[in-house]
This record gives C-alpha cells, sequence and structure tokens, in this order.
C-alpha cells in the first residue's frame, strides 16, 4: 500500500519510519517532510489547501491510505473531503473530520463536550465581548494564577497563564479585541490545576479503541520548566506513575466517556486522540484534547510500539480495532529536541547541521531541517529530535546526550534536564 503522510515534523517522520518497517507498506510520500523523511520516503510540495492537486496526487500514485499529522487541515475539514470523495474509492484516511476536531479546534466546544458527559476537568467560564463584565468580575473575585485560553486554534499559543489580577483583566480584554485574530474572540477562562501533566494517547475506530504509551512532554524552553512554552522540548515514555490504577482510571473516568460522548453526538471519529491530562489529588483532569499525535511525544511513543503500525492504522480506518491491545518495548525512551538558539522567540535559520552522519539514523527525527546543495541545513525553531531507548529512565537519557553531543550547529539548544524529574530518588 502506498502511503502518504502530511506534515513536515518530527511526528510525521515517525510515523513515516514506523510504517516503513510495516510488510504491507509500499511507497511512502512525505508533503512537504523534511530532509530526514528524504531517507524514509519521497517528499512532494503540495498545499495542503488545493484540493484538486492533492486528489490528482492520490490517483496517480494510487496512495491507499493519507495520514493526516497536524491539527490544522484536520480542522479544516481535508478528511472529510478525502473520504467522502467518490474519486477515491479504495482510499483509506487516518485523522477526524472537521466535527471531530473541534475536540481540539474549539476550546469552547470540548469544555461543554466534557461537561456534558462528566469528564473531569477544570471549572470554567466562557467570555465574548457580550460578557466580558463576567470575566472581569471572575478575576477580580478569585485568586490567581489565571488561565486564558483563545478559543480557536493559535499554533499552540493561545494560552496564557497570569499571575497579576491587573494584567489578566488586561490580558483578556486584548484577547477579545483581536490578539489572536478570530481565535480569541471568544475565550475560555479556566479554574487554575496545581498538579503533574502527562500525556495519553489512543487510536479510535470511534466504537473501540487501542491504548497506545502514554508520555510526558516537557513544554518550557527552559531547564526545570521555566520561560516561555514551545511545542515541547523533550520527551519520556513510559511514564512511571501512570500505574494500573491510574490507568484504568483515565480509561473509565476520560477515554471511554470520550468515546461514547462521540457516538451520542453522532461524530464519527478515526484517528488519534490525545488526552492532555494533569494529575491532581490522584484525580486525572483533562487539560486539552488533541485529534492529533503529539509531537515530540510521537518520538517516544511510536518507536515503542510492538504492534504493526500500519495494521493498526488499518484497523482503525475499517472499524476494527474491538480487542486490539497493543505490545511495547520493555524499558524506556527519551527524546529531547535541538532547537535553534532563541526559538520560541526569534532564530537564525539556515545553519548547516553537522555531525548527523555519525547517528544511529533508528534514532533521529528531522522536524525543521532541509537540503541544500547537499548540505543538511536548518530551517526551523525545532530542529530535530533525538530519541534514544534505554533499560530504564537514566539509561534512555545517557544514551540521549551521548547521541546529541554527537552532532552540532551554530547556536544549536536543547535542554539538559528532560527526564530528570522522573528519575527515582
Ligand atoms: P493547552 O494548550 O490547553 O494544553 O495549555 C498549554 C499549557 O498550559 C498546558 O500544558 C498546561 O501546562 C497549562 N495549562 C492549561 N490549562 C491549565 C489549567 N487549567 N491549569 C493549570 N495549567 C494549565
Ligand atoms: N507536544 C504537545 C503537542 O504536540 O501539542
Amino acid at each position: 500500500m502506498n502511503i502518504l503522510i502530511l506534515g513536515s515534523g518530527g511526528r510525521e517522520h515517525a510515523l513515516g519510519k514506523a510504517l516503513k518497517k510495516s510488510q504491507k507498506t509500499g511507497k511512502i510520500f512525505f508533503s512537504p517532510g523534511n530532509a530526514g523523511t528524504l531517507l524514509t520516503g519521497s517528499n512532494i510540495n503540495i498545499d495542503h489547501n488545493d484540493y484538486d492537486a492533492l486528489r490528482l496526487f492520490i490517483q496517480k500514485n494510487d496512495i491507499g491510505l493519507v495520514v493526516i499529522g497536524p491539527e490544522a487541515p484536520l480542522v479544516d475539514g481535508l478528511a472529510d473531503q478525502l473520504s467522502g470523495d467518490d474519486g477515491l474509492p479504495q482510499l483509506r484516511v487516518l485523522g477526524p473530520g472537521s466535527k471531530g476536531a473541534r475536540l481540539e479546534g474549539s476550546k469552547s466546544f470540548a469544555k461543554a463536550f466534557m461537561k456534558k458527559y462528566t469528564i473531569p476537568t477544570a471549572a470554567y467560564l466562557e467570555i465574548d465581548t457580550s460578557n466580558l463584565s463576567d470575566g472581569l468580575n471572575y478575576i477580580d473575585n478569585n485568586e490567581g494564577p489565571y488561565v486564558l485560553k483563545a478559543d480557536g486554534l493559535a499554533a499552540g499559543k493561545g494560552v496564557l497563564i497570569i499571575k497579576d489580577r491587573e494584567e489578566a483583566k488586561a490580558q483578556l480584554k486584548e484577547m477579545l479585541d483581536g490578539k489572536f485574530g478570530a481565535a480569541s474572540s471568544k475565550v475560555v477562562i479556566e479554574e487554575f490545576l496545581d498538579g503533574i501533566e502527562f500525556s495519553v494517547f489512543a487510536l479510535t475506530d470511534g466504537n473501540n479503541f487501542a491504548l497506545l504509551p502514554e508520555a510526558k512532554d516537557y513544554k518550557r524552553v527552559g531547564e526545570n520548566d521555566e520561560g516561555p512554552n514551545t511545542g515541547g522540548m523533550g520527551s519520556v515514555s513510559p511514564v512511571p506513575f501512570f500505574d494500573e490504577q491510574l490507568k484504568q482510571q483515565v480509561i473509565d473516568s476520560v477515554i471511554q466517556p470520550t468515546i461514547d460522548g462521540l457516538k451520542k453526538e453522532n461524530i464519527p471519529y478515526t484517528g488519534f486522540l490525545f488526552f492532555g491530562l494533569i494529575l491532581c489529588d490522584g484525580q486525572a483532569k483533562v487539560i486539552e484534547y488533541n485529534c492529533r499525535m503529539g509531537d515530540p511525544e510521537t518520538q517516544v511513543v511510536i518507536p515503542r510500539l510492538r504492534t504493526d503500525l500500519l495494521d493498526l492504522i488499518i484497523d482503525s480506518t475499517d472499524g476494527k480495532l474491538s480487542n486490539k491491545k497493543v505490545a511495547t518495548e520493555d524499558g524506556s525512551r527519551v527524546a529531547v529536541i535541538a532547537a535553534s538558539g532563541g526559538y520560541p522567540n526569534d532564530y537564525e535559520k539556515g545553519k548547516e547541521i553537522f555531525g548527523l552522519e555519525n547517528l544511529n539514523q533508528d534514532n533521529v527525527f528531522h522536524a525543521g531541517t532541509q537540503i541544500k546543495d547537499g548540505k543538511t541545513l536548518t530551517s526551523g525553531g525545532r530542529v530535530l529530535a533525538i530519541s534514544c531507548p534505554g533499560k530504564n529512565i537514566q539509561e534512555a537519557i545517557d544514551n540521549c546526550y551521548r547521541e546529541m553531543n554527537k552532532i552540532c550547529f551554530d547556536k544549536i539548544y536543547y535542554r539538559k534536564d528532560i527526564g530528570k524529574d522522573l528519575l527515582e530518588t
């Protein structure tokens, strides 16, 4: 089966590498991909909004499966378009339609959904210009920190956590005034939850689900979780405190009610469901839903699978996931992101990356890279991930940083403390 993977990050590179291992996989294409995906398959460059070009490519190249990596095309309804296309009768599409993707695309939809199906999450208020005074009163009458979330997609920047009361009120007004464009014309103000975050992933066909390995993501740019939020600077799987009891709690109180709720709402859902959770006083609460895999969580979760990924995906698209158990590698995996100095603020691109040939390629997942005149250059903020296994977290950390020391580029930056908080003392 020929496969087209849409996206250009480490997530897509990791999905492609795993799919390449399947006996059933034919050619793999990435659009647009990066310098690393060129070694796994072929890169093409089709604008995801140019539906006719996408369709033509799928027909001409006998594509049997499209994997939609990032959230934006899912929220925009690309999966609906592809799977409803009479001209593509054999095509399987991994990723939910626009209705299911609203779990990520609209915080207000996700919060109302969780409330309706009694899925544990932070208490909230929904504010737009018509009830701004309610929002300001809430801030005046409650202690901070204040959590303000743009309703729509804002490239991972739409959540503000503010300690100061006056600053929170000013930011609320700015958001409603278009700080994040249309995405913040509505704002969700949430109760601040204090606890440890972790992420759980399921692949679902809309009726049943396969539970994938869980992971912890390191979102802040600086060590000890300081500095601005990023897409993610590193990840670890498994999460040591995610024991059988917590797993069962998450399945019973979060995953199953979410899938049942989608069914009750008549929302078909084929693809990954990513639950961003926080453990507060022994109870896991949902911080956010995503309608796709995480990045860099994918780079530790997917390499740990010992079940054929293509079989799993086909079972999902064909509605046959019942009782599907996923086998996983023993031990741990740690991924560390090498970023361009300055990220997530301004940074330079076009720096040559040295030393890549010295790495075990199984452990390298490219993101912001491109090939120019035979050289591999940086082309984004998060440049690549190194993800290594180990018999435990400490060994995986050591393996990861040993590999990281073999590469360099001008102003390379990476966190040195990924996984340290999870080590047993
Ligand atoms: P989100 O994009 O919704 O995942 O939010 C980004 C980050 O903000 C999360 O990873 C959390 O670290 C933090 N966050 C979001 N909501 C809350 C909350 N209600 N309480 C505390 N922290 C939160
Ligand atoms: N690493 C977080 C995300 O992919 O949303």
